[in-house]
């Protein structure tokens, strides 16, 4: 067995690795290793050299979940942010976007939209928007618990004091998803402007874990000056915290705003890394992300056969979608709710999976 699978096949039984094997994984080039050469574009589904992690990758997903498939509904609720990231599409500083806000009663349009679909986790995203109050939060969580007691509902908005995390907790919100973005101070300020800290980041995660939140973290991959260290060092953060969700999607370029020259992450990596957590956090919730579906057609598929358990379809309302703009390119923003999970599941089965109808909820 060559040195590379050995590494893998290590991975797989001790759930860890040294940092230099995992920078030799990470590393390894794919055309380097294949001299007799292959095209950008076939470099994924066919490249021999990943398939081995691919499949140990996969294995480990289905001694845990099977071939289940869980469908979180995604509702990016607000585009307005107080943040002004410099790889973020919804920045505070970017003027050339036009802003909006859901009220209550179209969240709960969605969510009624999204429950007779199936879904059973509904994902509330938006920028950190002081126009909703905690009690306006508190308001919306509580009708989603009220109306669909067999729901889990998840936050995604950003940073917060440990009192308003503890107010949605007790509102009924079940998880929460912040991305660390990356674990490496340095690097962190080359990402985000002074008023953000990786230090303040992390407090949060570790403030959400115990309230009790199922939490999430993740990075992105290819983010501009990210390095191999840089990734070790974002692994091991997740080894240290712990998080019941990895959320992990290329960077991809957006043109209005700092990092409009850089280059986008790289679906490789991106999948390198999906299976490479799946080994080390066997029962974790690893979505196949709408980044990962925007970088290539079937991003998402491979994503799933690279260890990805979940998909989160959009069930915003189609108006908005363009403008919740991350990125450049997002897909399924001329879609309906109904096209998108309907998309999402031939993608799915395609892929060898079954999408499921329940919440989906860590296995322990
Ligand atoms: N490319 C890819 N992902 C992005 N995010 C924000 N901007 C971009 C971008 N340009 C990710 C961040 C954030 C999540 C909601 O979206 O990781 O945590
Ligand atoms: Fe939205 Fe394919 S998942 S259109």
């Amino acid at each position: 067995m060559d040195k590379r699978n050995q590494i893998i096949s290590q991975l797989e039984m001790n759930k860890n690795i040294s940092d230099s094997e995992l920078a030799a994984l990470l590393e390894t080039d794919i055309n380097e290793a294949q001299p007799d050469a292959r095209t950008e574009a076939s470099l994924s589904e066919d490249s021999s050299l990943d398939l081995f992690l691919f499949e140990s990758a996969d294995r480990v997903r289905k001694n845990v979940y099977g071939t289940d498939v869980y469908v979180r509904g995604l509702i990016e609720f607000t585009n307005y942010c107080k943040n002004n990231c410099y790889y973020c599409g919804i920045r505070c500083g970017n003027s050339a976007l036009s802003r909006y806000r859901l009220s209550r009663e179209e969240i709960m349009v969605c969510c009624r939209t999204g429950h007779k679909l199936g879904f059973r986790t509904f994902v509330l995203q938006g920028g950190e928007d002081d126009y909703y109050k905690d009690d306006i939060l508190c308001a919306i969580i509580s009708d989603i618990k009220t109306n669909y007691p067999d729901c889990a509902v998840t936050l995604s908005i950003g940073e917060k004091p440990y009192e308003s995390y503890k107010a949605y907790f007790d509102a009924g919100a079940d998880r929460y998803l912040l991305r660390h973005e990356t674990a490496d101070d340095e690097h962190y300020h080359k990402l985000h402007p002074e008023s953000m800290s990786l230090q303040n980041r992390k407090e949060c995660l570790w403030n959400l874990k115990e309230i009790g939140y199922q939490v999430g973290s993740g990075f992105m991959v290819g983010s501009p000056f990210q390095k191999t260290e840089h990734l070790i060092k974002d692994i091991r953060f997740l080894q240290e915290l712990k998080p019941e969700m990895i959320g992990i999607g290329p960077f991809l370029t957006h043109g209005d705003t700092p990092f409009k020259d850089q280059k986008s992450g790289s679906l490789e990596l991106t999948l390198r890394l999906l299976a490479i957590l799946r080994l080390m956090f066997p029962n974790a919730l690893i979505p196949a992300t709408t980044a990962l579906g925007t970088i290539s057609p079937d991003g998402r598929e491979l994503g799933l056969k690279a260890g990805a358990n979940v998909v989160m379809p959009n069930l915003s309302p189609v108006q908005v979608r363009k403008q919740y703009s991350l990125y450049d390119n997002k897909i399924c923003t001329g879609e309906e709710a109904a096209e998108c999970k309907g998309c999402l599941e031939r993608r799915v089965i395609s892929a060898g999976y079954k999408m499921v109808v329940s919440r989906g909820d860590f296995k322990k």
